[in-house]
């Protein structure tokens, strides 16, 4: 598939997609948003990706937000739809996907790229990165999940600190704060995120869809975790993944998984 926005680019079963309008510190725009939708199922349902990077082109930004240039044109109805097919067609699609991402924060990732940050699995930060929802410096509040997946991540007290401030968090802090894993040079941030991805896809893979189903069912209204947890758990013994993990820990060698 061909995106004017984005670049692809695939090594063994890692998959890494950059957003691609440097110029505009990567913001999200109609038509960014959209190819996301379509890299993102894409790779969701392509056998030979495992897991997906995602990461901001140039030194400065990973997403400096959501294209503030096309709000001006939007009333009530026009944000909250807005809002609402942001969180289907890209956030939740990236929460919800069966397959790890990990985004390669490499700078800036305010507002909406702060909130595409946290709709991915595992974030790790370059050492230059500095996070922050301003949305209420523009008269708005975050749109596209933050203020849950932030109050999730680091708790309601950080949360309306960063929120209600707008400021800004260095790398370091978020580390602390939880919101991101590993901080790192920014020359080593993908080699970091690869790593790590690469770990996890020698893991079975329909133990880790299980495994994010579950861990996302914590936070999911009307759902009860350890209820989606003990049916997972129980899926899982029907995988001939389990059968070949048992048999390789008894028979001292390395599994060999393969997504069955
Ligand atoms: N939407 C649209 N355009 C954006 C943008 C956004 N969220 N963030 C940056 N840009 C554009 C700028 O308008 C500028 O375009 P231009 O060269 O055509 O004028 C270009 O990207 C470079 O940004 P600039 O502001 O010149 O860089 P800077 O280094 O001086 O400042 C930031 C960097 C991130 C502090 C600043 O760009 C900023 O505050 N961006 C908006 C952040 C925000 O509020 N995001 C939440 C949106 S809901």
């Amino acid at each position: 598939m061909e995106f004017q926005n984005l670049l692809i680019a695939n090594k063994g079963r890692v998959q890494q997609i950059t957003i691609n309008r440097e110029s505009k510190l990567n913001a999200l725009n109609k038509d960014t948003l959209a190819e996301l939708h379509s890299a993102f199922t894409e790779a969701f349902q392509n056998p030979e990706v495992g897991g997906i990077i995602i990461t901001g082109a140039g030194p400065k930004a990973f997403v400096a937000g959501a294209d503030i240039s096309e709000f001006a044109a939007l009333n009530i109805e026009g944000g909250a739809q807005l809002s609402r097919t942001g969180h289907s067609a890209v956030f939740d699609l990236i929460a919800n996907g069966s397959k790890p991402v990990i985004a390669a924060v490499n700078g800036f990732a305010l507002g909406g790229g702060l909130e595409l940050a946290m709709a991915c699995h595992i974030r790790i930060a370059s050492d230059n990165a500095k996070m922050g929802l301003p949305e209420v410096t523009l008269g708005l509040i975050p749109g596209y999940g933050g203020t849950q997946r932030l109050t999730q991540l680091v708790g309601k007290g950080k949360a309306m600190e960063m929120i209600l401030t707008a400021d800004m968090i260095t790398a370091g802090d978020a580390l602390q704060y939880g919101l991101v894993t590993h901080v790192v040079n920014p020359e080593e941030l993908l080699t970091k995120a690869e790593e790590i991805l690469n770990k996890i896809l020698s893991r079975a893979p329909l133990a880790l869809a299980a495994a994010i189903r579950s861990i996302n069912a914590a936070y999911t209204d009307g759902i009860n975790g350890y209820e989606t947890e003990i049916t997972e758990f129980g899926k899982c013994f029907g995988t001939k993944d389990f059968k070949e993990g048992v048999a390789a820990f008894m028979e001292k060698r390395k599994a060999e998984f393969k997504g069955e």
